[in-house]
């Protein structure tokens, strides 16, 4: 409270100021700053810039530390270190109010250490793991000046050709909840005030992930039943979960652009979910109302965005140009202003910010956070568990993996020797980066030794038409045992603004793996992505594939951990690959049609394609382990239930192998008939368990009426009475099902 109470008692001999009383909640504390500001300064907190560096269309624009210094600004982006972060807040204290800046960014998959990407997190089906990947990326971020992390994604990922699905957690409502929850706690760790928790940004506020063709920035057509069903729960859970902050989207929902949509931001969020924290608009979406042809120009789209419950105005001068205009004139009312100002300033008197503005810029907390080797080892443990093993065939009586020691390797393909491809979209180039990233040549040698020699061909580039390195591949490969393969896509491939319409494997990379097959040696490829690629000839015809994604800085050691089987994989898909791009988009909780195709060959007058089968190549949920599990008859406590009754679901599972493994047990319920079409199947629970060769555990699960409600007819969350399949497996095609009915 220092720097307040020196505030409020310099205050006093300013003409106006109010002599009030101590104040004790962090709302009084807001409103006591409100009252002593100006309609400029208040304008200000609504005003975020970007600083150092850009992560969209800079609009230049003024001088940003004349105007820190004037208290015209409330919030930078793109910056960091403590030093700097220090250096700009120094500005801001110099202003009249001497409010402290916020300071927000990016960080998307870790910071110093990264880790995956959140899709391939999210195939871990790991909630502790990513809640400590979130803390980790918060302590270090934090320590460098960051208040604010934008982040998680939690839009639904349903098109694997938009290129943000690599920032989210994939194509299911349920998982995808579970997952926001999980990364809010980490973000936000033990509660503001500590040094070590940062607000959470859920975006894009929404239905983002449905823009239409799979293009970024796309508009959005969406009933308010999908709306509800699959792309709110995410955003649901984690506000209940206590998230601090949300970021509404580029796109338009039913022709009103998000940032203007009084629906989404006054009704929804602030309104049946009072959320009680602040909006920021996307980079600039505020003025590109005016583009959408929404505003007239961009007095009108601050005037609509403020109205609708957009509160911070991000890298745009739309509210700072206008809004005093808007407020004068009597169309923007002063109350909504100050509803604005007082969420932020509610937020940074949470962080502390008011009492230590330097809080979060400690240069020595930042050194040691530096190379924090707990957090690469939690980086690489990380990577272990989202790898997904898709195929691993029995070849000459053994399955091609594990690998084992003794077999000479041949290590080929453009993405073997690289570091940087393994990071990912969204992360961040530090200058040492060629010492820390360990490429898949890399951790093989940190396996085996770095004697071993291990055969090496890059074969070819990752997107071009030249084979002029397959002969060279294909020789190196008749010298080894054993083949593997690291290809897949560039860093730059998948992201945001990396929409493709073909997201086969780029350029030559299926050829050279043809080309190596025709050696006839013994081979695994890995697909190192930032989203689901089709790649059918090598899902055909190689007999073992793990989808390793980006799995960060620690990615060599990780696929290293898993060829030899130190880790046994037990990542599932979080979502369905396709097997063309015409089947996108592809979910497995689809509804049942009035003419649903009974298996993938049925074609005649069925809703399907005569020229594809309707599953996809890789089922959600889907992926194998070195172990072996074989799945009990599940058994039901009841099978007819009645109001508030529970059923217990059990189910033994067993390792029949002889390595120790983990598996995800997940259960989908269908109700049969309801007031709306129901989805064939939706998940509801899931549990990841360790088992011992040979052993047996017994799952339970409890299902309640809550996991039979759904949005009816009047989108009211409820359940209705009737019949339900209860299913369970080991991903969302291969389940048993057992019928119930359940009474009013
Ligand atoms: C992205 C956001 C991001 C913001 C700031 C926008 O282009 O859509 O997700 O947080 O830039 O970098």
């Amino acid at each position: 409270m220092k720097n307040l109470h020196f505030l409020l008692a310099a205050l006093c001999v300013l003409p106006g100021a109010i002599a009030i009383a101590q104040p004790k909640t962090a709302v009084q504390k807001a409103d006591s700053v409100l009252r002593l500001m100006t309609l400029e300064e208040k304008i200000g907190q609504l005003h975020q810039l970007s600083s150092d560096f850009a992560t969209g269309p800079i609009t230049p624009d003024g001088d940003k530390q004349v105007q820190v210094r004037r208290g015209e600004i409330g919030s930078m982006l793109n910056l960091m270190g403590a030093a700097r972060t220090r250096q700009l807040q120094t500005l801001a204290m110099q202003s009249r109010l001497k409010i402290p800046l916020l300071f927000g960014q990016d960080i998307i998959h870790g910071f110093r250490t990264t880790f995956p990407i959140p899709l391939a997190e999210a195939a871990s089906w790991d909630l502790q793991a990513i809640e400590q990947t979130a803390r980790i990326a918060a302590i270090e971020a934090s320590a460098a000046g960051i208040h604010w992390i934008f982040a998680p994604m939690v839009d639904i990922g349903r098109d694997p050709r938009w290129g943000r699905v690599m920032e989210g957690a994939g194509e299911d409502p349920f998982l995808g909840s579970k997952i926001a929850v999980a990364r809010v706690k980490g973000l936000q760790g033990k509660g503001f005030g500590n040094t070590d928790a940062v607000l959470a940004c859920l975006k894009h506020f929404a239905a983002y992930g449905a823009a239409v063709g799979g293009r970024d920035y796309n508009s959005v057509d969406m009933s308010e039943r999908m709306l509800w069903e699959t792309y709110l729960p995410p955003f649901k859970a984690a506000i209940e979960a206590g998230a601090a902050t949300v970021m509404n989207s580029f796109n338009d929902l039913n022709g009103i652009p998000a940032t203007a949509n009084a629906l989404l931001q006054q009704d929804i969020l602030k309104g049946k979910w009072k959320f009680s924290g602040f909006v920021v608009s996307d980079w600039g979406s505020v003025s590109e109302q005016t583009i959408h042809g929404y505003a007239k120009d961009t007095m009108q789209a601050a005037m609509q965005a403020i109205l609708a419950g957009n509160d911070m105005d991000m890298e745009g001068y739309a509210y700072h140009k206008h809004l005093a205009t808007l407020v004068k004139m009597g169309a923007v009312p002063m109350a909504r202003v100050d509803d604005a100002v007082r969420r932020i300033l509610i937020k940074k008197f949470e962080l502390g910010l008011f009492e230590d503005p330097y809080k979060f810029s400690n240069e020595q907390r930042e050194k040691e956070q530096y190379d924090n080797p707990l957090h690469k080892q939690i980086a690489r443990e990380m990577a272990t568990k989202s790898i997904v093993l898709l195929k691993n065939d029995t070849v000459q009586s053994r399955p091609i993996l594990p690998l084992q020691r003794h077999q000479k390797i041949a290590l080929i393909g453009p993405l073997v020797k690289s570091q940087k491809d393994n990071l990912g979209f969204w992360s961040f180039d530090f200058d040492d980066d060629s010492v820390r990233l360990v490429s898949l040549y890399k951790g093989m040698q940190n396996k085996l030794g770095s004697s071993t020699s291990m055969l090496y061909a890059k074969g070819c580039n990752l997107n071009d038409t030249d084979t002029s390195g397959f002969a060279e591949a294909m020789a190196v490969a008749m010298q080894a045992d054993v083949v593997v393969m690291q290809v897949g896509e560039a860093r730059d491939m998948t992201g945001e603004a990396k929409s493709k319409s073909n997201i086969q494997l780029p350029g030559m990379q299926e050829a050279l793996i043809k080309a190596i097959h025709r050696t006839g040696k013994p081979m695994v490829v890995l697909i190192s992505a930032g989203r689901p690629l089709i790649f059918n000839w090598t899902a055909d015809y190689v007999p073992a594939i793990m989808y390793t994604w980006w799995l960060g800085m620690e990615a060599g050691n990780a696929m290293a951990d898993v060829l030899f089987g130190d880790y046994n994989p037990s990542g599932k898909l979080p979502m369905s690959f396709p097997r063309t791009e015409g089947q996108i988009p592809i979910y497995y909780n689809y509804y049942n049609t009035g003419r649903p195709a009974q298996n993938d060959d049925q074609r005649f007058y069925v809703s399907a394609y005569i020229d594809l089968p309707n599953s996809p190549k890789f089922p959600f949920g889907y992926g194998l382990s070195y172990a072996r599990f074989a799945y009990g008859e599940m058994q039901l406590s009841k099978q007819q239930l009645k109001g508030n009754e529970i059923l217990q679901v059990t189910v033994a599972v067993t390792n029949k192998s002889n390595v120790a493994g983990e598996e995800v047990a997940q259960l989908y319920i269908r109700d049969l008939v309801g007031s709306v079409v129901r989805p064939v199947k939706e998940l509801k629970h899931f549990r990841k368990i360790m088992l011992q060769p040979g052993e047996t555990k017994e799952l339970k699960f409890v299902v309640s009426t809550n996991d039979l409600s759904f949005y009816n007819s009047q989108l009211q969350y409820t359940w209705e009475a009737g019949e339900f399949d209860i299913m369970i497996g080991g991903n969302s095609r291969d389940v048993q099902t057992k019928r119930i009915y359940w009474n009013k």
